[in-house]
């Protein structure tokens, strides 16, 4: 039999890839704190199901930037696809587009949205120098069809991962693939210069979000909050949506899980945008939660690395069926037939 969950994906996937890609994707940095306080914390938090509703049809359908789409969960940008194998943004998405799920990456769709398909598609970026490039980068993704721009504000440098670092793993992978066997092996790495100084956008504050204002009107999400401050900061400055998010436990370690992290941050935004949550979502059960929560849907990033990993196009678009046969049958379990019927009143934080 073939795997039945998530999990199950990720034992088949981690059989069939190379160790370095697996170890890239499945860790986190550091001591792995925050990767494991991400899906601990859906351990934490309970729901409390309502009964004698008439629960025969489930409706799990949402809108996000104007797209109407079945479930409330979307694929979040995930750098180094092409460790699992060649060609992955494009295959990644063929099964999003499959789905309807909508797909953030920072490159490789442009073959699908050419072709004119109803992909939806939002773009990644970790910002822009200056106003001159934020504002060419928003309108060139306007033109390329995108839906928004997915703002990631969590890695101003490469953090400081122990298993990439012990494995000599070479960035370069990201665009080459994993190295082939005979290929001369890496000289070792020193962790503190690896980690400490290879900036990504250390200078990128709150301006970007004006900068890309004054010249455009696509929608912005910013992920990677944790802070009620940044996602006051974030509406403020004229955000669209946020993500509350750790990026799967990958850059600051010891930062707070994400699913404990939402409910202050949902309190401050206290409804003026929707707020996402991404990291650890493995179940369906788990989207109900997070939602219960008062987030308005979740991105998923390994989860559909593992479906690629172990079968492909057809293994992204298992994984995401999975989950949405999950999420509609926790919904009918705990009572509740749309996403607006769920509320705070059917969560309890335990422990
Ligand atoms: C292999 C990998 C690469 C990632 N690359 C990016 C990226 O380029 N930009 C970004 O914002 N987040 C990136 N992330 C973080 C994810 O978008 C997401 O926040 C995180 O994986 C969610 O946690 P989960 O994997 O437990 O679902 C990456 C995550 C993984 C696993």
């Amino acid at each position: 039999m073939g795997p039945i969950n998530v999990n199950e994906f990720e034992e088949v996937a981690k059989r069939k890839m190379h160790k370095l890609a697996y170890d890239f994707i499945a860790g986190g940095a550091e001591e792995e704190y925050t990767l494991r306080a991400n899906r601990e914390a859906f351990g934490r938090w309970y729901l409390i199901p309502r009964f004698m509703r008439d629960v025969t049809n489930i409706d799990t359908s949402t809108t996000v930037f104007g797209s109407k789409l079945p479930f409330p969960f979307f694929i979040s940008p995930t750098g180094g696809k092409n460790l699992v194998l060649p060609n992955a943004d494009e295959t990644v998405a063929q099964a999003a587009l499959a789905t309807k799920t909508a797909i953030c990456t920072a490159t490789g769709v442009s073959k699908i949205l050419e072709e004119g398909k109803p992909l939806v598609w939002w773009s990644n970026t970790i910002g822009s120098p200056n106003k001159a490039s934020a504002v060419s980068y928003a309108k060139r993704i306007e033109d390329q069809g995108g839906k928004a721009i997915v703002l990631t504000i969590d890695n101003p440098y490469q953090s400081n991962r122990d298993r990439n670092n012990r494995n000599r793993f070479d960035y370069g992978y990201m665009q080459t693939g994993v190295p082939k066997a005979g290929d001369p092996p890496r000289p070792p790495r020193n962790p503190a210069r690896a980690a400490m100084w290879q900036p990504h956008t250390p200078n990128l504050t709150w301006d970007w979000i004006d900068w890309v204002r004054s010249g455009s009107q696509i929608p912005i999400m910013v992920k990677g909050v944790l802070h009620p401050g940044d996602a006051k900061m974030a509406i403020e400055r004229g955000a669209n949506a946020i993500s509350v998010s750790n990026h799967g436990g990958r850059q600051l370690d010891g930062a707070i899980g994400s699913l404990d992290a939402l409910p202050d941050v949902v309190d401050a935004v206290g409804g003026k945008i929707p707020v996402y949550v991404d990291g650890g979502v493995r179940r369906g059960q788990d989207i109900v939660k997070a939602l219960a929560i008062g987030a308005k849907g979740v991105l998923l990033g390994r989860a559909p690395l593992w479906g690629l990993g172990a079968f492909g196009q057809k293994g992204v678009e298992r994984v995401l069926e999975l989950l949405g046969m999950e999420l509609k049958l926790a919904m009918a379990l705990a009572g509740v037939r749309n996403l607006a019927d769920i509320d705070r009143s059917m969560i309890k934080r335990v422990v």
